[in-house]
């Protein structure tokens, strides 16, 4: 039986995720090779992406809509794929000048075509699985970004692609909670 750590780091909320220095290190430190951020948004990475985003004023390689450039993607595969879209359809509508995602369970059903093998996939939300094992994948890592007060936390995962052939990483994990809490324990309400 395998564990799997969960991290839990507190830092203020950001609608562009990435502009919260300790998310944006995170995110750093889990991509592999080369990378799709399909959700791109305002923050570069200091890592080998390729950034597309819908909003044309944000700086990305691509506007497509998320879905239509997994779909007519021809290129190589990625190693990783970082999935931070809106969280919610209200949110789209607020934050995000009415740009809205693709329905996300056809953007999951298209990622693996696009991904290589043995590749990950890091997904910020509200979810602790995503792409999922019926999909190929285990996941590997759980991140809690606590925002304190009443916000409600933002959750990170890290899934493998581990599709028939391909060795699994973890099964059949243990959850061990806050191992590698970086505070204090501290709450302001
Ligand atoms: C939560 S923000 C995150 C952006 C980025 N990770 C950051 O930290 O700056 C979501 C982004 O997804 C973009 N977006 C929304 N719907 C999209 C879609 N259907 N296809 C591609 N991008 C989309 C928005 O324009 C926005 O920049």
């Amino acid at each position: 039986m395998k564990t799997l750590l969960i991290e839990h780091i507190r830092c203020p909320l950001h609608r562009y995720t990435f502009s919260v220095r300790q998310i944006r290190e995170w995110v750093e430190q889990q991509c592999e090779g080369r990378v799709l951020n399909l959700f791109a948004g305002r923050t570069k990475l200091a890592v080998d992406e390729l950034r597309n985003d819908l909003d044309t004023t944000m700086p990305a390689d691509q506007h497509l809509d998320a879905l239509a450039f997994l779909r007519e993607w021809r290129g190589a595969a990625f190693r990783t794929i970082l999935l931070d879209p809106p969280y919610a359809y209200r949110k789209s509508m607020e934050l995000y000048r009415g740009i809205v995602c693709s329905p996300f369970r056809q953007l999951k059903d298209a990622i693996p075509a696009c991904l290589e093998p043995g590749g990950i996939v890091i997904t910020f939300g509200y979810h602790s699985v995503v792409m999922g094992r019926a999909r190929g994948f285990q996941l590997e890592k759980l991140a809690v970004f606590s925002h304190g007060g009443a916000i409600h936390d933002t959750l990170a995962t890290v899934e493998r692609y581990t599709p028939p052939g391909i060795p699994a990483v973890m099964q059949n994990q243990t959850i061990l909670f806050p191992l590698t809490a970086n505070y204090a324990g501290e709450r302001k309400n």
